[in-house]
């Protein structure tokens, strides 16, 4: 009988040490925000140029440095997330679809964005 209670009572002893700390690592994943954007002197050329084309053809309805909503959603750490903001994966292909096709409100770009333009833009989006 002694035995069992001090079996019991160690027991106890590793829940109230253990449950802060899976709540404390529960808190740091949860908070757990995106790396920051890679500093602006630090881009490459390629890098440079597609942030030319964000400002000219995506800037006026996405931010790209703040997480907050223009138009349309933020770009910042949009490669950094799972998903975009529909749930869809957020891979070149995707990316690259919804810049070309538009979506809802956001206009279509077609033919009038090179393929070159199009990789630029993606390799900046990458450092965000
Ligand atoms: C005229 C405004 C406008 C312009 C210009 C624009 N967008 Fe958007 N964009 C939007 C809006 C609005 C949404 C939200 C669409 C929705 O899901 O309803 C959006 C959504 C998106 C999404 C999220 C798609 C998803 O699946 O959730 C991405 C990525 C995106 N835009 C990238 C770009 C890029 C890159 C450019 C520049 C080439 C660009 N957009 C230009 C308005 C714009």
């Amino acid at each position: 009988m002694p035995h069992e209670k001090l079996a019991r009572n160690e027991k106890i002893e590793v829940v109230k040490l253990t449950a802060p700390l899976i709540a404390f690592a529960l808190i740091l994943t949860g908070c757990k925000s995106t790396p920051p954007p890679k500093p602006l002197s630090e881009l490459t050329p390629t890098e440079r140029s597609g942030r030319a084309v964000y400002s000219a053809r995506c800037g006026a309805c996405h931010n790209d440095r703040v997480d907050k909503p223009l138009n349309g959603p933020s770009l910042l750490g949009l490669y950094k997330k799972p998903y975009l903001p529909s749930g869809a994966p957020a891979n070149d292909d995707r990316i690259t679809n919804t810049i070309q096709h538009g979506r809802n409100n956001m206009p279509a770009l077609g033919d009038t964005i090179s393929a070159e333009e199009t990789s630029d833009l993606l390799a900046y989006l990458k450092t965000l």
